[in-house]
């Protein structure tokens, strides 16, 4: 049997490896009273302390109260880190508690804009329309007048999926069939959305953008309700009585006589760099519905017309908001996001 002193050093170093060892409360509870118990190692090496000689009681004496005041600190020691730790502090996390200066959340600049852009045509009697991402080739090209072997396809680079025939639409156009088989007419209806082209990106071009796509379809529609919708829109969204648009001959497949839209700029009276000098700056494509594109839905050309019109709203917002880089829509800086709270 060893002496007492070697007991009482054995006892300090199983002591600091158990403790070491030890990683939550209940598994230090219980190393404790296996130490600092009634019935603890401990307690025993102080009844064996009471036989011995004197001489042994001098050494041995101050070791043993040493090893007791180590147990003991060391314990309390452990219950602060215990209870500082990661792993019993996400026990009481409490995500909800307020702490003031937290960083506020706020609208994507993106939503805001959707909602002004949804708003002002709503008040108009225009109905949200919607469509998805993922598309098949017919509604994307073939329904709109572009068949297959048609050069207007190479307008849009298109990200083709491993299924025969499905994509990302490069356009929100692709809801006009899908609006005009499925509705009523007459019928007016916007869509916005994401559309995907597959391009390099830089400050002023993306993979993803949002697009906004309108039709009208009733009896005796011509290209002066899309000029008046269009103008009257732009009105709103900038706040102006008196903001004018200006037309020109333009070509899409999917209209006749299709048109391209400028907008006067509503950021000068003699020329800027957002217009570039101009005074004005292009906004909208758009024309009438092609006679083919409303049979395909199986309406009238010859009873029915109507207007479709379908722009950049990621550049619109860009505009409006004074967005120099495209990029800043996706990126998710916080900087700037912080300018929408
Ligand atoms: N979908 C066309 C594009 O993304 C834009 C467009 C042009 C939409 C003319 C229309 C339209 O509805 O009539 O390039």
């Amino acid at each position: 049997m060893s002496t007492l002193q070697e007991q009482i050093v054995a006892q300090t170093l199983l002591w600091q490896q158990e403790l070491t060892a030890v990683n939550n409360h209940q598994q230090l509870e219980e190393l404790r009273i296996k130490f600092l118990g009634k019935k603890g190692s401990i307690q025993g090496l102080f009844e064996q302390l009471g036989s011995c000689s004197l001489e042994e009681k001098r050494m041995c004496g101050p070791l043993l109260n040493a090893l007791k005041n180590e147990c003991e600190k060391g314990t309390k020691e452990k219950k602060i880190h215990l209870a500082a730790s990661t792993s019993e502090h996400h026990a009481t996390f409490d995500v909800t508690a307020y702490t003031p200066g937290q960083l506020e959340g706020s609208l994507h600049p993106y939503t805001h804009f959707i909602t002004e852009v949804q708003n002002i045509f709503l008040s108009m009697g225009f109905e949200l329309l919607d469509g998805p991402e993922v598309e098949t080739d017919y509604h994307n090209f073939t329904a709109l007048n572009i068949p297959a072997d048609h050069p207007a396809r190479d307008m849009y680079d298109t990200f083709w999926l491993n299924s025969p025939g499905m994509l990302m639409r490069t356009h929100t156009s692709t809801v006009q069939m899908r609006a005009m088989k499925e509705k009523k007419l007459p019928l007016a209806g916007i869509c916005t959305g994401r559309v995907f082209r597959h391009e390099a990106v830089d400050a002023s071009h993306d993979h993803t953008f949002f697009q906004c796509e309108g039709i009208l379809i009733d009896k005796n529609v011509t290209l002066a309700n899309l000029f008046g919708v269009i103008e009257e829109f732009l009105r709103a969204l900038f706040g102006s009585d008196t903001l004018t648009i200006r037309t020109r001959p333009g070509f899409f497949p999917f209209v006749e006589p299709g048109v391209e839209i400028d907008m006067q700029c509503p950021f000068c009276t003699t020329g800027c760099s957002t217009c570039k000098k101009t005074r004005w700056i292009e906004v909208f494509p758009g024309g009438m519905i092609h006679p083919n594109v409303l049979k395909e839905a199986g309406i009238d050309p010859t009873v029915y017309s109507g207007f479709a019109f379908g722009f950049g709203l990621t550049r619109l917002a860009m505009l409006r908001y004074g967005i120099k880089d495209i990029r800043m829509l996706s990126n998710g800086k916080v900087q700037f996001l912080k300018r929408f709270t």
